[in-house]
């Protein structure tokens, strides 16, 4: 076998993860808890091939560096006792780096491609965890529904499809490439932000009141939480130095606006734009009133998604 290919949907966490306990092997500090979307995909085609001379990678029809993928197949190349250089290719439906979880779907597909195409039979939860190796947020978009990180993967909370919600993205301002990598702002926080033990100290928290209000279906509680969730990872960030501000005018347009709608609920990641949690009946009235807000350029409605899948492998 030297052939898989693999789709996988990004997700949004409603419990930040933002830290790590160790660095080199990507152990988050905290857990976290998401919604995987299926209206943000990644397809990705690994092939190991003995006449590849280096590694390479294709995203969206570009050749782009492989310095970050490179030592993660390394890590699918030592489990699987194989030597061969790797073609990767993949493709997005979604913009790519601007704060929409591209590395959660883009390392969740990869686990499950490069897995399969090096021969390995993993378990879901062994996929998480190579997953989460490439990126701590890929470990729960493995999963579909709710998912929640633990320390070396993440497990899945609840069916996707047993509680009828939507997620309404409004994408702030032009898309296009963030400022600072979720990967280094976070480590820099840690750093040098001094509301990062603060904002860590708070996270076991919400975890527990975001558990029990996606098992009651309480979307009330869920919003108080990921919003506040959503707000002290900001917090502890722009405290950070230099600060990590990714927020934009069009971004607080958007919290003025969803605070006036009942029933709907923010967060936001390492970007711009702001993802609103609410009913699906609530869905198609929260997205036009999103249009409207000044700087708004898109806004993409998405259902929950499912596991992450392979789709061949020869
Ligand atoms: O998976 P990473 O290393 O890109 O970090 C993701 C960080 C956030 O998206 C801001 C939060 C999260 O839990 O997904």
């Amino acid at each position: 076998m030297s052939n898989g290919l693999a789709r996988a949907c990004a997700n949004i966490a409603l419990v930040k993860y933002w830290g790590k306990r160790d660095v080199a092997l990507n152990l988050p500090a905290a857990g976290s808890l998401s919604l995987t979307l299926g209206a943000l995909t990644t397809t990705t085609a690994v092939r190991f091939d003995a006449s590849i001379e280096a590694d390479e990678l294709m995203l969206d029809g570009r050749q782009v560096a492989t310095d970050r993928l490179s030592p993660w197949l390394d890590l699918v190349r030592k489990q699987a006792g194989i030597d061969h250089r790797a073609q990767v290719t993949s493709v997005n439906d979604f913009p790519t780096s601007a704060g929409l979880a591209s590395s959660a779907s883009a390392y969740a597909a990869l686990a499950v491609a490069a897995s399969a195409a090096a021969g390995l039979e993993l378990s879901k939860v062994e996929l998480s965890a190579l997953a989460r190796r490439g990126s701590g947020s890929a470990a729960r978009s493995i999963f579909g529904g709710f998912a929640e990180m633990g320390d070396e993967f993440a497990r899945p909370l609840e069916d996707p499809t047993s509680w009828d919600l939507r997620m309404v993205i409004a994408i702030a301002g032009r898309s296009g490439p963030k400022a600072f990598s979720s990967r280094d702002a976070m480590e820099h926080c840690a750093e040098t932000s001094p509301l990062y033990k603060g904002w860590l100290a708070s996270v076991p928290t919400d975890l527990k009141a975001a558990r029990a209000a996606v098992k009651a279906h309480d979307l009330e509680a869920l919003g108080a939480v990921m919003q506040h969730s959503a707000l002290a990872m900001h917090a502890a960030a722009l405290a950070s130095r230099p600060p990590v501000r990714y927020w934009r005018p069009a971004t607080l347009a958007i919290l003025d606006c969803v605070e006036a709608i009942d029933g709907a609920y923010y967060t936001m990641d390492a970007g711009p734009h702001v993802k609103v949690l609410t009913e699906t009946a609530n869905a198609d009235a929260v997205a036009s009133k999103l249009r409207k807000v000044d700087g708004v350029s898109h806004v993409i409605v998405s259902g929950p998604g499912g596991p992450a899948e392979l789709i061949s492998a020869g």
